[in-house]
């Protein structure tokens, strides 16, 4: 454990910054969710972050950043580089403070974020498209940084952004205590480059040390964990983007020092099961959650995290309750857009949609056979394509089957192999199947 004294944030600057971000926050509601509750099999309550203005957590740490700048350095402006959250809080605290902000996006980025940046930049924020990645638009941004003096906003490597978003747990914790009498046992936060549970761990160790502290990653990019176990920052090279925002190539040297010593235990999801809660949470409880804000909500529903809520195996009462369970929902920037990918990796990940490739033989009545004969009463053709288009009568067909059970599927699989058709399913890893999904 690294001394005390060293630590990027202390609780203290996390209670500062509460006091100074109040007037330009929501408090938003912690709401019960019974269904997590259920699952988890003890009380859950959501910290509705996708309420914040701006619609993520985001705000808080870009405030406090801006508003920390001395009278000078506001005078030069200042530049970030993000097409997501980052980009809405640094906005929004431009405008807020009167401060003039240049924010750098790839030329890539889709009109809907773009038009959200500069509505609520208004005539403090100039947006600049840039090159075709994420990596040109920060390359700009420092270049801005170096030429014209203006300072570089961080989304999470800076003990200043940690403080803002650590204002997270420790309102989190006020309201369960205030206006529901209860004590936070368990608290699970999404983790990109580690600003969140950096900040949120800081305070809760000193504040809280009771409190078990989950970084829920995605699967696809484990940056904070790989970065734990090398003992410094490490660059993963493949990466899945899916849960945007968390999905981070390298994370942060300060949240890095915090996770250090704050020593939370961090899981992975898999991206299906992150499709699948945003689906739930926005069909049970209403929420619309953006993919890396229905993170940690996924962490709770997917059982992952081991004996939730319970004191666990090496304790003297093992099924002891420890307490309530918040978890944060961090975000609600989804863009309609995504629905459609939404949907198609939540059935694949519940096993609920499956592609083969079949070839009919060249006979009258074939694909009657294959509906009456292969086909049980739940499973429905979602998709058919002939992937030879210009010879239907030979090439395979591409055939996309959504089953009504994940145990239909062995009989159905059955049925195939007693039928006289070629065939074959497709594997999750072989690359069309990416397409696909
Ligand atoms: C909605 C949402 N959740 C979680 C994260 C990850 O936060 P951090 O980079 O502080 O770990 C982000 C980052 O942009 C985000 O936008």
């Amino acid at each position: 454990m690294t001394d005390a004294m060293e630590l990027p944030v202390r609780a203290p600057e996390v209670e500062a910054a509460a006091e100074r971000l109040a007037p330009v926050l929501r408090r938003t509601p912690l709401q019960h969710s019974e269904r997590l509750s259920e699952l988890a099999g003890a009380p859950v309550w959501l910290k509705r972050e996708d309420l914040q203005s701006v619609r993520s957590y985001k705000l808080r740490g870009a405030h406090l950043f801006l508003d920390s700048l001395s009278q000078a350095a506001r005078e030069a402006g200042v530049v970030a580089a993000s097409a997501g959250n980052h980009a809405q809080g640094v906005a929004q605290a431009c405008r807020t403070l009167g401060i003039q902000g240049r924010i750098y996006v790839p030329g890539t980025t889709p009109r809907q974020k773009r038009e959200r940046i500069t509505a609520i930049g208004g005539d403090l924020v100039e947006l600049v498209l840039i090159g075709d990645t994420f990596d040109d638009a920060a390359e700009a941004a420092a270049d801005d940084a170096d030429r014209t003096g203006a300072t570089q906003v961080p989304p999470f490597d800076h003990p200043v952004i940690m403080a803002g978003q650590g204002t997270v747990a420790l309102e989190a914790a006020e309201q369960l205590r205030s206006e529901h009498g209860r004590e936070l046992g368990t608290m699970v936060v999404p983790v990109g480059g580690g600003g969140l549970l950096g900040g949120c761990g800081a305070w809760l160790r000193e504040r809280s040390p009771a409190t078990r502290i989950i970084g829920v990653e995605p699967a696809g990019a484990v940056s904070m964990s790989a970065a734990v176990r090398a003992g410094r920052p490490v660059t993963l090279h493949e990466m899945d983007r899916f849960v945007d925002g968390a999905a981070v190539r390298r994370v942060g040297a300060a949240p890095l020092r915090m996770v250090q010593a704050i020593a939370p235990e961090l899981v992975a999801v898999d991206e299906g099961a992150v499709c699948t809660q945003m689906l739930d949470l926005y069909q049970v409880e209403g929420i619309i959650a953006e993919p890396a804000g229905a993170l940690a909500a996924t962490a709770v529903a997917a059982g992952t995290i081991e004996h939730l809520g319970r004191a666990g195996a090496d304790a003297p009462d093992p099924e002891e309750e420890t307490g309530d369970i918040v978890v944060v929902v961090s975000g609600g920037n989804n863009d309609v857009s995504r629905y459609n990918e939404i949907v198609e990796r939540s059935l694949v990940h519940e096993g609920l949609k499956h592609y083969f490739l079949v070839t009919f033989p060249q006979e009258p009545g074939a694909l009657r056979r294959f509906l009456d004969r292969v086909l049980g009463p739940n499973d429905d053709i979602v998709l058919f394509d002939y992937i030879k288009r210009n010879n239907r009568e030979e090439g395979p067909a591409l055939v996309g089957l959504e089953i009504g059970d994940r145990e239909d599927l062995e009989p159905l699989m059955a049925r195939m192999a007693a039928s006289n058709m070629e065939i074959e399913r497709v594997d999750p890893e072989n690359p069309i199947y990416r397409y696909l999904t």
